[in-house]
């Protein structure tokens, strides 16, 4: 078994984007604890925080029992450091040692250790081995930090998660702009391929690409409004606003869907909260498989829809 520890910015959504890289259906959630028998390509996710092995799971009173019971020899590697996280009860020198006793020649490293050991209090307590903490560069790809800004762009974690609950191994972005998603996506080798109708922009999408050294690219100059080959699955955050060149977004989002739903299969696509989203979905041929409303600011909420052909 395995422990993803979520973000709990959004749990819908850090929950989501798990299960789109899992073959596995069946979970278990506690608190921001997800449970799941299956090691997902974990790497690449932007809303957990660690993955764990869960070792087991306990109640309060049975922990210093559990612990004593365990066979923590069979994971052990080299040296051993214990974190005990959610509580002031217990005395994490006092848990480590009953650990200590557990192991025939014992090694403490508490900077480098091989074997990390986790104790999560949640409703249950959680004691795990750390497979890895995730700690992926998403805040120096904001776009301020590009070298093309684009004052819509995603922030690079929500593109990031964008793509993983496309989980798809090429994607398009039809109104790429300066490249948020096509940039998470190159960063995990998919292959990616951007329209807009905007030339600059494109210059601006390219530069970025190669300057985080993304080289599986296709740029179009084209109207989204146009598609005509079949593609995959799209990834998209729709233009809105005053710099869109979108004068009427209804219109416009309607038009684009429409033709979409005849070349692709699978969509996640990202609405400004001004418009009436599910009407325009149902009315373009599509199906709506899940949705999150996704905080921005005060006057923004998006809602990002993962939408597909058949119910
Ligand atoms: C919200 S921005 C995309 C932001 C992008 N996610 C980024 O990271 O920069 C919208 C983009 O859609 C483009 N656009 C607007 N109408 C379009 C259309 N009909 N076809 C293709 N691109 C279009 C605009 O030129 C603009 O670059």
């Amino acid at each position: 078994m395995y422990a993803y520890y979520l973000s709990k910015q959004n749990l819908d959504l850090s929950v989501a984007e798990v299960l789109a890289l899992s073959k596995n259906e069946k979970y278990t959630l506690i608190d921001n604890l997800l449970v799941l028998d299956e090691l997902v390509d974990y790497k690449r996710l932007a809303y957990t925080k660690s993955v764990y092995e869960l070792l087991f799971l306990c109640e309060k009173k049975e922990l210093k029992n559990k612990l004593q019971n365990y066979d923590f020899e069979k994971i052990y590697r080299e040296n051993f450091r214990l974190n005990v996280i959610g509580s002031s009860e217990f005395e994490t020198g006092k848990l480590a040692d009953i650990i200590w006793k557990k192991i025939k020649k014992p090694v403490v490293d508490l900077k480098n250790a091989k074997t990390k050991i986790d104790i999560i209090f949640s409703k249950q307590i959680f004691v795990c081995l750390l497979i890895e903490e995730l700690k992926d560069k998403f805040e120096k790809r904001r776009a301020h930090l590009r070298p093309y800004n684009h004052p819509t762009s995603l922030h690079p974690r929500l593109a990031r998660c964008l793509v993983n609950l496309a989980n798809s191994k090429r994607i398009l972005d039809p109104f790429c702009g300066s490249g948020g998603i096509l940039i998470e996506a190159g960063l995990i080798s998919l292959d990616i391929c951007g329209f807009d109708i905007d030339k600059i922009m494109l210059k601006r999408c390219k530069e970025n690409l190669e300057y985080f050294k993304i080289k599986n690219y296709k740029l179009e100059e084209k109207d989204a409004l146009k598609i005509d080959r079949k593609f995959e699955c799209i990834v998209t955050d729709l233009p809105y606003g005053k710099n869109s060149k979108v004068k009427d977004l209804k219109e416009t989002y309607f038009k684009f869907l429409f033709k979409a739903s005849k070349c692709v299969e699978r969509m996640v696509v990202v609405f400004p909260d001004c418009v009436d989203s599910e009407k325009i979905i149902k009315e373009s041929g599509w199906n709506v498989k899940n949705s999150f409303n996704y905080y921005i600011h005060k006057s923004m909420t998006k809602k990002i829809f993962i939408l597909g052909k058949h119910c």
